[in-house]
């Protein structure tokens, strides 16, 4: 037997009992006649102690462990006489009367312990290692538990997991796709899925009425802290609901999780239309840990000779709490930020409301202390103040004013990891202009179904059609999406045509799902969470790449396996492929 008991478990309670344990040394240290060894599992770390005067022949054996070296040891649970109230098994220690090495180690490149000496490179290099670490095993089980709990939940509202196929075709909308040589037919390819969107769609025309899979997903986009190229939904599909009926299973989803994880009871999900969502906060993500919400002020801008202004579609102000104070290099450091080119907006004006109630501002030249009194009422600012405010077309000024209020609510502290705020961002609009494409696209795919009573305007005004569309958000993070599919094969054909499909191209790409419409699909509609994004707000974490066991770096490499790589000339003839590399 290797253990009877892991290095998690032991208490005072256990005092006297013989045990054996096994596991890693995370560290020895030598006191005196003594030598202390931590011994680390999965589930903890408990001291063990080799006495010089009781065994020397034992002492001189553990005298020559290393870090992580793979021991089992034999020995009785004491009672310690200096005892870590950091840990749980802190008040014991085994004194150990037979020690076996089970496996040596080289030293690893990093220290294998809660703050560790390793850089980020080196630790996903190894990350075999990294993962022996607590913080990031923590995450893990944190995962586990959320898919766990999640598949509970579903399970005990009649919902089926079914797998969905990994090669499938490509499909023209969305990311871009990762694609798979296929060997049996040459010059053909699959298409890892990006969601398993038209297969879940395909089970409810199957009458599978409830389908959930937690699945990998996989999109060749631009990766950032929240993007990996292969990443995890908890996908869902249901029949015979609505909007409604989705929006509170799910809702009671997340507030389980939140319950039986984290001890933490949520109040009802508030409800933001994208256009309120849009007017209040410039993004239809909103972080509403905090206020800040934008004041429209062009109206009282307008005709003082401020050309900036007068020029503008939109001007928008956030009132900062207690701003007034900021000094001039406050003032400065927040122009270059909003200037930077990911930013893009051209300069920034202030209105400070002073706590003595003078009201001063960068534009001062043009505006009299009553019209500023005016902006300062509109945003409700008090003395001590500050009104930050910017202006140009609407849509993208929007966006500038939403980095500027999350950079002012990280600056001012106001995005605590442990409050959650969460929020369903409903009544997206169907189509999205691309100007430089000059055509329309899907907001959220061509699958989505249009409000009803906005169909109408598919042949008037398209970009006006609000769709049966929703997200969640929390903290400012989108964790997940979905719809109220179309059902009915003509209007799915109609909505192909307003993206540009050709009928010949629609056919070619989706005429499984049109053909499957035609055999009686129930209305049906889904959601899809991002599992990675959800476990990261759990946890706290900046990147979700913290919570993937072997995640991509940011160049879309993983490291530890050196991949993506060459493959051999003869794989390559075997799939009939040339490659040609542009010259260094
Ligand atoms: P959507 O494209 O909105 O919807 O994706 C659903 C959720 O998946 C997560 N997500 C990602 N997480 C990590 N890395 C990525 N690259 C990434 N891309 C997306 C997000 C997002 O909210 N089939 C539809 C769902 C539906 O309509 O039912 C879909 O995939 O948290």
């Amino acid at each position: 037997m290797y253990r009877t008991n892991t290095c998690g478990e032991l208490r005072l309670s256990d005092t006297n009992q013989k045990v054996v344990l096994s596991g890693w040394v995370q560290k020895a240290r030598k006191f005196g006649g003594m030598i202390f060894v931590d011994l680390r599992d999965r589930y903890g770390i408990t001291q063990l102690v080799f006495n010089q005067d009781i065994n020397a022949q034992l002492c001189e054996k553990a005298e020559k462990l290393g870090r992580e070296w793979v021991i089992q040891v034999e020995g009785t649970v004491a009672e310690r006489s200096n005892k870590n109230p950091n840990i749980p098994t802190g008040d014991i220690e085994i004194i150990v009367s037979e020690l076996t090495v089970l496996n040596v180690s080289e030293t690893p490149p990093f220290t294998i312990e809660n703050e560790t000496d390793g850089g980020d490179d080196l630790r996903m290099k190894y990350r075999y290692l990294d993962l022996r670490r607590t913080p990031v095993r923590s995450n893990l089980e944190l995962r586990h538990q959320m898919t766990f709990a999640t598949r509970t939940y579903l399970n005990e509202r009649k919902f089926m997991e079914i797998e969905t196929p990994v090669l499938i075709g490509s499909t023209p909308e969305g990311a871009r796709d990762f694609i798979v040589p296929s060997r049996m037919n040459p010059g053909e390819f699959y298409a890892l899925p990006q969601s398993p969107q038209l297969f879940k769609q395909l089970l409810m025309v199957s009458g599978f009425d409830r389908y959930f899979q937690i699945v990998k997903c996989y999109r060749d986009e631009d990766l950032r802290a929240d993007r990996q190229p292969e990443f995890t939904q908890i996908d869902c599909e249901m029949s015979f609901v609505e909007q409604e009926d989705i929006l509170n299973l799910f809702e009671g989803l997340t507030r389980h999780l939140f319950q039986t994880i984290k001890g933490i009871d949520l109040p009802a999900f508030p409800r933001l239309s994208y256009s309120e969502a849009m007017k209040l906060y410039g993004s239809d993500k909103p972080d509403t840990r905090f206020g800040m919400t934008f004041v429209e002020i062009k109206d009282l801008t307008a005709g003082k000779g401020f050309g900036v202004f007068d020029s503008a579609e939109y001007v928008g102000a956030i009132c900062v709490p207690g701003g007034a104070a900021y000094t001039r290099k406050q003032l400065d450091e927040l122009t270059d930020f909003v200037k930077r080119p990911q930013i893009g907006a051209g300069g920034l004006i202030y209105v400070r409301y002073e706590t003595g109630g003078n009201i001063k501002s960068s534009v001062d030249k043009f505006y009299s202390p009553e019209d500023l009194q005016q902006w300062t009422e509109r945003a409700e600012a008090r003395p001590g103040d500050l009104l930050l405010i910017l202006s140009g077309k609407t849509e993208k000024t929007q966006k500038q004013l939403s980095e500027l209020r999350l950079e002012l609510g990280a600056r001012l502290g106001l995005r605590n990891k442990d409050r959650f705020n969460c929020l369903w961002v409903i009544d997206f609009p169907l189509l999205e202009y691309d100007e430089e494409l000059n055509r329309y696209f899907a907001k959220h795919h061509p699958f989505t179904s249009p409000k009803p009573e906005d169909i109408p305007l598919l042949d008037t005004r398209p970009g006006m059609v609000r769709a049966n569309a929703y997200d969640m958000v929390i903290n400012g993070v989108e964790v997940g999406g979905g719809s109220i599919r179309i059902h009915n094969s003509e209007l799915q054909k109609k909505m192909f045509s307003i993206l540009g499909f050709g009928e010949a191209q629609a056919q070619a790409q989706f005429g499984f799902l049109m053909n499957a419409f035609k055999y009686g699909a129930p209305p049906h509609g889904g959601i899809a969470f991002g599992l990675d994004r959800f476990v990261s707000i759990f946890a706290g974490l900046d990147s979700i790449r913290d919570c993937i066991a072997f995640p991509k770096n940011n160049s879309g490499r993983d490291v530890m396996i050196d991949a993506p790589a060459t493959v051999s000339q003869e794989q390559l003839d075997e799939l009939h492929l040339k490659i040609e590399l542009p010259e260094e």
